[in-house]
């Protein structure tokens, strides 16, 4: 997606944002295009306060002028606006390309609305050409990723590859901001997704899954020309 397509998007967003609201901040390159542009708003007199999915969401917010809360001292999130790597039907996505995935479902979960901002080659009919990140507890993580294989299978994957990511140096595992570790399931289509949100969910050692069902409500696909804003 090109940079502007993408803020065409996040500009898109910033229209929702209202004064005295708390928001959450997604995570990826086109989130943080959105909170670039929020920084300025706050620059032309917005108050608003954001609560980061991610240190490098929060680097970015910091860098921008963008106030900050303490997650654990908000009681109210009032927007999210995050990306997301796939955008099925019922605006069911897959999300954690950048590793975020647990702290952006959290917060996604918490707030009044959840915004997706993506580009058109994000949208697809059925899940699952992207690899569905799974964020998993360092202990046991072998055993874990034989039963994520299992769920995966029993829910109609034909053959899902489970790749543990690595950092770019390829040598060593890639941790989350929690101190997590991620595999990616190249699944090629995961067409029964909610089957396979609470498979995965119920293993012990799936911290959680890329799956985000249910949550978003509005999504803003960035054009050349504008942005085109899609609600359910
Ligand atoms: C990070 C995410 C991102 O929102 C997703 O990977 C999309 O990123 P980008 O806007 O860079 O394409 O889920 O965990």
């Amino acid at each position: 997606m090109s940079i502007n397509v993408k803020e065409q998007a996040a500009r898109a967003a910033l229209s929702y944002v209202e004064d005295g609201m708390t928001l959450g901040l997604g995570s990826g390159s086109t989130a943080e295009i959105f909170i670039e542009l929020l920084g300025l708003a706050v620059d032309d007199g917005l108050k608003v306060r954001g609560v980061p999915t991610s240190k490098r969401s929060e680097e970015v917010a910091l860098e921008a002028g963008v106030p900050l809360i303490d997650v654990e001292q908000v009681d109210h999130i009032h927007l999210t606006v995050d990306g997301a790597d796939e955008v099925g039907s019922e605006f069911a996505l897959i999300k954690g390309g950048g590793g975020c995935l647990l702290r952006e479902k959290i917060i996604a979960n918490a707030s009044d609305l959840m915004i997706c901002i993506v580009d058109e080659s994000k949208l697809v009919e059925v899940l699952g050409a992207y690899p569905l990140p799974v964020e998993v507890d360092q202990f046991g993580f072998t055993i874990t990723a034989k039963k994520i294989f299992d769920a995966l299978v029993a829910a109609g994957s034909e053959d899902p590859q489970i790749v543990q990511r690595m950092k770019k140096n390829g040598r060593e595992p890639f941790v989350t901001d929690g101190g997590n570790y991620i595999f990616d399931c190249a699944c090629s289509a995961l067409p029964r997704v909610r089957q396979i949100a609470s498979r995965l969910s119920a293993i012990p050692g799936v911290v959680e899954h890329g799956l985000f069902i249910d949550l978003a409500r509005i999504v803003i696909v960035g054009t050349e020309e504008g942005a085109d804003i899609l609600e359910l």
